[in-house]
């Protein structure tokens, strides 16, 4: 039998994501739907065959029912303390979408209610589930010691970006807008390759009015392992090549991580020696990427069957790391960039 899902807040990404990944996993099933105007979450249960007794009025009813097995929240994130709160009152395992909270606060309490809690509790950072990561930490080996990196993550501002008329993402109130909107997936895929950040220093600037705060963020980082690497983010610039990458340097190598999606393949290109005349030649690895929705789905899906907590790949305590990063260099910023030590949950 497939779980029951039941979606909280039907809404674009809902709609335009969750619904077909939910539709096409075996293991799933739409089941309910929950939307604080009804209209919606109406018109979402017709495409997603939600028979109309299973359109919920309000929250705690469609969390209490017994016809659903876990909840899929997707809410602006400053409701996802109230969702989690609700969900461990009615005994239901939960996924909500990233970033973890509106603020370091609420994240706290979020990791503090999971804890104390035996159910599955999710935060949805679909890239840590990206095969690349799998394919670098492979390679990872070869180079020696982990020196340093550059993360690089830019692109240009595009104005028919269907997320930008939500009003809350116009007026965020969660920390750092965009920056921690996106920018928690690129710290996500950062510290599953290279381990926890420590320090960071950095400046961020708002470019677009849009954007309700600043949009770009160049900082430097000082990892848990002692490596010291560069991370730049921002999609607020004019016209430019989308272009995300990674370069990793070790002590016998370097690895160059490039998933920019003007490739046809994401690719890991590697080369190893001491030095510049002991180079190797270098191999370059294509990536068949997964659906990472999908495998965050199946991730969660097999936790709540086996009603193991320990199996959800991104728990709360880990998702508060990487929007703990971005308040951070928020706070580094309003600093004039002094190095700013990553808070523990
Ligand atoms: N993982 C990813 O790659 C990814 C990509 C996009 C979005 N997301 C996440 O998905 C979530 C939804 O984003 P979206 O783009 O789909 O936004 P959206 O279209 O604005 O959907 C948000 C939904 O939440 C409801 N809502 C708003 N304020 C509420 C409140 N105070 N109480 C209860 N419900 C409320 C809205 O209901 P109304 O209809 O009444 O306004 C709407 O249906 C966000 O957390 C976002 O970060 C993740």
């Amino acid at each position: 039998m497939p779980l029951r899902v039941g979606i909280v807040g039907t809404g674009i990404f809902a709609t335009d994501s969750h619904l077909p990944v939910i539709q096409s996993l075996p293991e799933l099933k739409p089941s309910a739907a929950y939307n604080r105007t009804k209209s919606k979450a109406d018109a979402f249960a017709e495409k997603a065959s939600i028979e109309a007794a299973e359109v919920y009025e309000n929250l705690d009813d469609i969390v209490a029912s017994s016809k659903v097995d876990f909840i899929d929240a997707l809410l602006p994130v400053q409701n996802n303390v109230n969702v989690i709160r609700t969900a461990i009152k009615f005994n239901k395992p939960i996924v909500v979408e990233k970033p973890i909270a509106a603020n370091l606060s609420q994240a706290r309490e979020i990791v503090e209610l999971a804890e104390a809690s035996k159910l599955p509790i999710g935060i949805l950072e679909q890239w840590a589930f990206f095969n690349g990561i799998t394919e670098v930490k492979k390679v990872l080996p070869k180079i020696g010691d982990i020196i340093s990196f550059t993360y690089k993550a830019t692109g240009p501002w595009n104005p028919d970006n269907k997320y930008m008329a939500t009003p809350w993402r116009q007026n965020p109130e969660h920390i750092g807008g965009y920056l921690s909107d996106g920018g928690v997936h690129q710290l996500a895929l950062l510290t599953e390759i290279l381990g926890e950040v420590d320090t960071v220093s950095a400046q961020t600037k708002q470019v677009r009015e849009l954007s309700g705060t600043d949009d770009i963020l160049f900082s430097t980082f000082k990892l848990k392992s002692g490596a010291i690497g560069t991370f730049t983010y921002g999609s607020a610039f004019g016209a430019t090549d989308k272009s995300t990458s990674l370069t990793i340097y070790g002590t016998n190598g370097s690895i160059v991580y490039d998933f920019s999606p003007s490739l046809p393949k994401p690719t890991v290109t590697y080369q190893t020696g001491g030095n510049s005349k002991e180079a190797s030649e270098k191999t370059t690895i294509e990536i068949d990427e997964v659906n990472a929705l999908e495998e965050e789905f199946k991730n969660f899906a097999e936790a709540v069957k086996a009603k193991d907590k320990s199996l959800v790949r991104v728990p709360p305590a880990k998702a508060f790391h990487h929007l703990a990063i971005i308040a951070a260099a928020l706070e580094s910023s309003s600093n004039g960039g002094s190095s700013t030590k990553v808070e523990l949950p």
